[in-house]
């Protein structure tokens, strides 16, 4: 007991002093953590009284018996019912009790699908993409973003996951529990956190050369932000380059590659809100201008900035296994067979990049506002 006390002390003051980007299932913000915390803490104190019940017992009979106390054989029995009694009992007790804890907590914590955000994941090597189904968006299909997942505070989020190829797992331990990303299966869950704040979300099964790249953020936001990000988000349209800029000319190669130099068009694989643009086979790129993160958590903030560049040009380089074309001419590979890559110039790329980075929410619904 005194071990336990100690172990849920410690949970506590980590739970307490994490800096919110810190992995840990001892973030008491959300309820699934301490749900299972609790729980954890009645097995864990249960074990130890009988480890020391059976360790008392044990040197007790070792000792009593010992053969130097003795000079004769000790009485010789057949049978005690009443420890048998005992011995059937007591431990019946201690399983139906964690029994009753364990059905109660998969209750508490997969409760009826009712007052809850419901998100659907998608996983594919190597990165995610996550769409409202509640919020169909005015310029056609629902809202979807990659690789950052946005949640509200305080309110149950009902996830429901999937793959598009092998076997992953979604773990952002600080808002509760992980589940694999099975193909052909979906699989839904229940998170939450009571802190606004953003996360750290990784695959948590080894799933190819980049696994170690396919991470993603989740930002959890109060109630009312929330609600501001998936309006805007539902009413986004991109917006319109102003003609002969650079966002206009990243537009055009962005919609329909450059054939003379066999660069594919972006617009293949990636959609974009409110555009022709609607690829499904990469990471959806509606408010790529919002997002910090670039090539699944791979950079952040400034440094997402200054490699997008080198992401455009050659993905396969940067992250091993990305099944992006490269825009230098060089070969790469989808499921082993080469493909030889198109050419973009450096300038064309900086267009491309000009483009991508005006795909913005408005203000008021950029979600990474207020996060450190
Ligand atoms: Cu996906 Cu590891």
């Amino acid at each position: 007991l005194p071990l336990a006390l100690t172990a849920l002390g410690a949970t506590l003051l980590t739970g307490c002093q994490q800096a919110n980007q810190t992995l840990s299932i001892g973030d008491m913000s959300s309820g699934y953590n301490r749900e299972i915390f609790w729980m954890s803490v009645w097995a864990i104190a249960l074990s130890i009284i009988i480890f020391i019940g059976v360790s008392y017992a044990l040197f007790y009979t070792v000792n009593k018996f010992r053969e130097d106390k003795h000079d004769a054989p000790p009485a010789q029995f057949h049978g005690n019912n009443r420890l048998e009694v005992i011995l059937v009992v007591v431990p019946v007790i201690i399983v139906v009790f964690l029994s009753v804890l364990t059905v109660r907590s998969m209750a508490r914590l997969n409760p009826t699908p009712q007052n809850v955000v419901n998100i659907d994941i998608l996983s594919r090597q190597f990165w995610w993409n996550f769409a409202y189904p509640e919020a169909p968006a005015a310029a056609g299909g629902v809202v979807t973003n990659g690789n950052e997942i946005i949640i509200p505070t305080r309110q149950q989020v009902a996830l429901t996951i999937t793959s598009g190829d092998v076997i992953h797992g979604f773990w952002a331990p600080n808002i509760g529990g992980q589940r694999h990303a099975l193909p052909g299966t979906r699989r839904t869950w229940q998170v939450d956190t009571d802190r606004p704040g953003a996360y750290q979300g990784n695959c948590s099964q080894l799933c190819g050369a980049s696994h170690a790249n396919m991470r993603y953020k989740v930002v959890a936001l109060e109630p009312e932000r929330y609600n501001t990000f998936i309006t805007a988000a539902r009413a986004y349209r991109a917006p319109e380059p102003a003609p002969s800029s650079a966002e206009a000319r990243g537009y055009t190669l962005f919609m329909q590659g450059k054939t003379s130099t066999g660069a594919l068009s972006c617009a293949a694989c990636h959609r974009v809100q409110g555009t022709p643009a609607a690829g499904a086979a990469g990471p959806d790129l509606s408010f790529f201008g919002t997002r910090r993160t670039l090539g699944a958590g791979m950079w952040e903030g400034e440094r997402a900035r200054e490699m997008l560049h080198e992401w455009i040009k050659h993905s396969p380089l940067v992250k091993p296994g990305s099944l992006m074309p490269t825009y230098d001419g060089s070969e790469y590979r989808v499921n082993g067979k080469v493909q030889k890559g198109g050419v973009l110039t450096d300038a064309e790329i900086d267009d491309v990049s000009a483009y991508l980075r005006s795909l913005k929410l408005p203000e008021e619904a950029d979600y990474w506002q207020g996060t450190p």
